[in-house]
């Protein structure tokens, strides 16, 4: 039996590429089940169609009872029995239901060296505020914003003519490169949370 992921995407989708690009390489564990989105028409869907994963694709419409769309999109995912869940830009916090389901085995990816610059705007707030280094993060999620366990990181220094956009690509390129390096870890090695320290085993 594979290890089987479930990505839910909101937007362009590389980092979902990057997952799907890992697929080919036999030393990479993890097997992609099916891909889920928030919204339809996204370059993310149409990069899992390509790849020819399954998709499904489940709104949040405006004034929506939130609890039950979480509690849908639980049993969406939970349909495909996935050992990890990851967010790849997923623009939508999820709630209790799913959290209960999949804490522990749930990870999302942040354009920023959290706990700097959480929500939704990490590259342009990190940006704003004027530092130098910053980067991307992939952490365990839990209830708050950004505020689970990390598992991994890795820096990219801003330069003095960067713009919200110039910083996110380039961040995004070491980000793609991290999430694939901790699906693949997950995939293989044991690993246990020590407080907030991640301790890996073989
Ligand atoms: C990534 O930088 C990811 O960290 C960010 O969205 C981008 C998705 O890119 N997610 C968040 O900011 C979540 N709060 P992609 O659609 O090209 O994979």
């Amino acid at each position: 039996m594979g290890f089987r992921v479930v990505v839910l995407v909101s937007g362009s989708g590389t980092l979902l590429q990057s997952l799907i690009d890992a697929q080919s390489d036999p030393e990479f564990a993890a097997e992609i089940v099916a891909v889920g989105a928030d919204r339809s028409q996204i370059a993310g869907l149409e990069r899992a169609e390509r790849a020819g994963l399954p998709t499904f694709v489940h709104p949040l419409a405006k004034g929506a009872d939130r609890a039950a769309w979480d509690t849908e999109l639980r049993d969406l995912v939970a349909g495909y029995d996935p050992d990890l869940v990851v967010l790849a830009g997923f623009m939508k916090l999820v709630g209790p239901a799913f959290l209960e389901r999949f804490g522990g085995r749930l990870i999302n990816s942040h354009p920023a060296l959290l706990p700097s610059f959480p929500g939704m705007h990490g590259a342009r707030d990190a940006l704003d505020y004027g530092v130098k280094i910053t980067g991307a993060s992939v952490f365990l999620v839990d209830e708050g914003v950004d505020s689970g366990v990390i598992l991994a990181q890795t820096a990219v220094e801003v330069a003095e003519d960067d713009t919200e956009e110039s910083l996110h690509e380039r961040i995004k390129i070491g980000e793609r490169r991290l999430l694939v390096d901790v699906v693949g870890k997950l995939a293989t090695r044991s690993w246990q949370v020590e407080g907030r320290r991640v301790r890996w085993g073989r």
